[in-house]
């Protein structure tokens, strides 16, 4: 008999694991299960017939160069567009600012081997976004953890985890998945500043920044960066690392996101991506501008903000009506979720267990913190990808499992 694969694995895939919660939303595939618990867009909002005319168009056009190798900073057309776009939240970056990815995931995984060392400490939210520990955890660092509450980070809580000396900070401004919450304009100066005091840069994660469906658009961290606001050369992108993707406003199969960084960071991002795939799709990066060219692009995002806000209405008032006293949620402005909180004892995972069987299923907040135990009575809800039908079915399915598990708690407590 040979020798087991797992002992030739090297060191750093020990922290990298299976999650028990993946095997369990396997049975979630079943036609009968409303699931809220991916982050899907909503497949009918796809815009399939202009995809199928950009690609004939770009094969017509440029058929041999869309199928040739190219370079790995990506396709300057659309580097162009993302560049103009960005200036208009102002954020003053040239394409050479710009680095196309495979998705924002592998932004993610870059910025990881580029800044963690092992047992650097990495500052994240509590909650904060699955993909990015998965991500980071690799390069095996520490977390230090800042808790979120409905105005985002807790930024009066921030000085004192910047004195762990974090290498940086990994902050979802806008809608964060997968609490739903923002970080108010006047935490987000608070943290910009103590990010200069402390020198510790910024990763700003943005995937859904354009898909606010009430209130006003705040500034980005990389607009506020006081590093950027000393220069007298505009926003050069000072202290923050800027990413977003084309995935939820657009269609996230193109596998086609972005970081925006000081020239100097690009350049050394640039290396690591042609160690890991030479450059992204030059057919994807090319179809995506054909796509998005000519103001389509707005005219999209304007119809899924349209489809998703409706959406959210719906969960809310669902939740509203069917939903156990002793529970709370948020009121997400946009994006694609919102958190549950349980009253103490209440476990996600348990009541993932039980709402499988009334077909329905969630993700448990357990799984978006780095400390085992934490989140244990929240979980998340994906309010874009089901039908209005299914949204109301689907929480008042929840509801009846929710009401056993409650109960129980209740039990425990007495
Ligand atoms: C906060 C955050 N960052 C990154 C990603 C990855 O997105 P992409 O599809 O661009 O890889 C997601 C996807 O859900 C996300 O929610």
């Amino acid at each position: 008999m040979g020798t087991p694969w797992s002992h030739r694995f090297a060191y750093r895939t020990a922290t990298v694991k299976s999650s028990a919660i993946r095997e369990l939303l396997k049975l979630t595939q079943r036609q009968e299960v409303i699931s809220f618990a991916g982050g899907l867009p909503a497949p009918d909002v796809f815009p399939v017939a202009r995809f199928e005319q950009a690609c004939q168009r770009v094969l017509e056009q440029h058929g041999p160069q869309a199928l040739q190798y190219s370079t790995t900073e990506g396709y300057l057309p659309l580097r162009e567009m993302i560049a103009q776009h960005l200036r208009r939240y102002g954020i003053l970056a040239t394409p050479d600012n710009v680095l196309l990815t495979s998705g924002s995931q592998q932004a993610l995984d870059l910025i990881a081997k580029l800044l963690i060392n092992r047992g650097d400490r990495v500052l994240v939210e509590a909650p904060t976004y699955l993909g990015a520990l998965q991500a980071f955890n690799v390069f095996g660092p520490d977390y230090v953890t800042v808790p979120v509450d409905d105005d985002g980070l807790r930024t009066d809580l921030l000085e004192d985890a910047l004195r762990a000396g974090p290498k940086f900070m990994y902050i979802l401004p806008n809608f964060q998945n997968p609490s739903g919450v923002t970080l108010s304009l006047q935490r987000r100066e608070e943290l910009v500043y103590l990010s200069d005091k402390y020198g510790v840069p910024i990763v700003e994660d943005d995937p859904y920044g354009q898909l606010r469906y009430e209130g006003q658009h705040l500034p980005p961290l990389v607009v506020l960066d006081r590093e950027n606001l000393r220069r007298d050369d505009g926003y050069a992108l000072g202290n923050v690392i800027y990413l977003s993707t084309f995935s939820k406003t657009l269609a996230p199969g193109l596998r086609l996101g972005w970081i925006v960084a000081p020239q100097e960071v690009i350049a050394k991002l640039v290396q690591l991506k042609q160690g890991a795939d030479l450059h992204t799709s030059t057919f994807v990066q090319m179809v995506a501008y054909e796509v998005a060219r000519d103001g389509f692009l707005d005219e999209h995002v304007k119809t899924i903000r349209h489809v998703y806000g409706e959406r959210r209405d719906l969960m809310l008032d669902a939740l509203a009506e069917f939903f156990p006293a002793e529970v709370t949620w948020t009121h997400p402005h946009g994006g694609l979720f919102l958190w549950v909180t349980m009253p103490e004892g209440a476990d996600g995972n348990q009541l993932l267990k039980e709402a499988i069987r009334e077909d329905v299923a969630f993700v448990p907040g357990d799984c978006f913190f780095p400390k085992e135990g934490d989140g244990l009575r929240n979980f998340r809800l994906n309010f874009s990808n089901a039908t209005p039908v299914q949204i109301r079915e689907g929480i008042r399915r929840l509801s009846v499992a929710l009401k056993a598990q409650v109960g129980k708690c209740e039990l425990v407590m007495a």
